[in-house]
């Protein structure tokens, strides 16, 4: 039976093998568990108080034992799924049967209450000892890599281990010009998606892709990167074929990668996929910087980035008392949110003035139903910091909208219920980072909005 399921060498072993292989992490917590049982009764039953206990011993040889066979039978199924390093994998099998063989022993010399010369049976049974955690931890190795364990150890034992200091993480990039290719682009996408499968230790597809250079030298069928070269590129190929095929990279029903990484893998593999440098000195089209700017976190902080300073008291009491409510956005800067949506007051040229002696402050604006006309928003249009911005259910058209062409940082803009109509195409495309725009209940007809959708990024409300 056995011989026919384990075929002859070089064919794949068959699935129910690898189905009761699996089983082996979860069943080698058996023979831990008795065998070190059976040491700690050992142990106990020296003590006059104890010695009755001696008299069970055996048994728990005979359930370690026993276990252990059937942990080493699963282990072997295990293997056969290729999926391991030789090395490891070598010592850890035999460290595995001497478990067995060696408390085998020990039921044996038990049972028969065999006195051994020399401390014998203490000798063996610091054998099982040294050897259920050896292989234990080689286990560990084959199913987390062999640097896991002491990865987050002070660097002090990892030395002693014969390891390197922690690597110090990467400084999070925070302008553009200082991004690595490599470093900061390829390599953690390789390192969150697919180095679980592909690492020093676990080799599926015998591919490693934890480094430029293990990358570059490839898995079982050869190079998988030909820089300058997509179509030969076995890595790029994988991650671009449809999510069901079975050469679908990462496999396992894993989640794709985004278009953006897609993306950003295919353009270093098009520029020549090189190891190292920066990512604007390889001459990235805009879109191409647009793309990795926003991968990178880039696009939204830079505004928030910045620390401005506490507004001034007289000028915040001074808007209080026009009407306005001004809320503070953070607690480690100075950002703020003001709104004259709620105010009994009427707005008037002094109101829009004094909003811009905030105007580093200011990143919300709420304007709604205040009255507000096409002439204030020329004030308006000039609080470059604002990121939110509310003009809905006043009286403003396509005149006062021109006025807001350079607030570059809104990326939210309600227009609802207002008279706006055809402008929005002029005004809009400037705005570069807006994401939002409500424009219900205006003039805008179906026609400006669909053009208006061919900005991408940009979410419309309109009914
Ligand atoms: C869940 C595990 C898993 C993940 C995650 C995974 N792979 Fe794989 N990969 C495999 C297995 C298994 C094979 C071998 C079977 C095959 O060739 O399809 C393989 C093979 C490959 C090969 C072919 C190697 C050769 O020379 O035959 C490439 C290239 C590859 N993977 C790339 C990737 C990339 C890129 C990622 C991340 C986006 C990734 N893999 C993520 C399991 C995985």
């Amino acid at each position: 039976m056995l011989t026919i399921l384990l075929n002859s060498a070089g064919e794949a072993p068959a699935d129910i093998l690898i189905f009761f292989g699996r089983i082996h992490p979860l069943v080698v917590h058996l023979p831990i568990g008795f065998l070190l049982l059976a040491v700690l009764v050992e142990v106990v039953a020296k003590r006059p108080k104890f010695q009755p206990l001696g008299n069970f011993t055996h048994y728990l040889w005979a359930l370690g034992s026993l276990s252990a066979l059937v942990a080493v039978v699963l282990g072997y199924f295990l293997s056969l799924s290729g999926d391991y390093s030789e090395n490891t994998l070598f010592w850890h099998k035999w460290v595995g049967v001497s478990v067995f063989v060696f408390s085998l022993g020990c039921y044996y010399i038990s049972k028969k209450q065999l006195k051994l010369p020399f401390y014998g049976k203490s000798l063996l049974i610091g054998l099982v000892v040294f050897a259920v955690f050896y292989t234990g931890h080689l286990g560990g190795n084959l199913t987390h890599g062999s640097t896991y364990l002491l990865e987050y150890a002070p660097n002090v034992v990892r030395n002693l281990a014969g390891m390197p200091d922690k690597a110090v993480p990467r400084k999070k990039v925070t302008v553009l010009d200082s991004a690595d290719v490599y470093l900061d682009l390829i390599s953690p996408i390789m390192d969150s998606r697919c180095v679980s499968c592909h690492n020093k230790d676990k080799k599926k597809g015998d591919l490693d892709l934890t480094t430029f250079s293990s990358l570059m030298a490839g898995g079982e069928s050869g190079e998988i990167l030909i820089p300058g070269d997509l179509n030969s590129s076995d890595l790029y190929r994988r991650i671009t074929l449809p999510e069901s095929h079975d050469d679908f990279m990462p496999s396992e029903g894993k989640p794709p990668l985004s278009e953006e990484e897609v993306t950003l893998i295919g353009w270093w593999i098009s520029a020549q996929a090189p190891a190292e440098g920066y990512f604007t000195a390889l001459n990235p089209d805009q879109e191409m910087q647009d793309l990795v700017e926003k991968y990178l976190g880039l696009d939204k902080n830079k505004l928030l980035n910045q620390q401005v300073e506490a507004p001034n008291p007289n000028v915040v009491d001074s808007l209080t008392n026009l009407g306005f409510i001004l809320n503070p956005l953070m607690i480690d800067n100075h950002f703020l949110e003001a709104n004259f949506s709620l105010s009994e007051h009427e707005f008037t040229d002094k109101a829009s003035e004094t909003l811009l002696l905030l105007k580093d402050q200011i990143i919300w604006l709420n304007l709604s139903n205040s009255g507000i006309e096409d002439g204030h928003l020329q004030k308006i249009g000039q609080l470059e910091n604002i990121i939110k911005l509310n003009l809905s259910k006043n009286e403003i058209s396509d005149e006062g909208l021109t006025y807001l062409s350079n607030l570059t940082n809104l990326e939210s803009l309600n227009l609802y219920k207002t008279s706006i109509s055809v402008g929005l195409l002029e005004v809009i495309p400037k705005l570069t980072n807006l994401k939002r725009l409500y424009i219900s209940e205006t003039m805008a007809d179906s026609t400006v909005v669909n053009q208006l959708q061919q900005h991408k990024d940009l979410r419309i409300e309109f009914d």
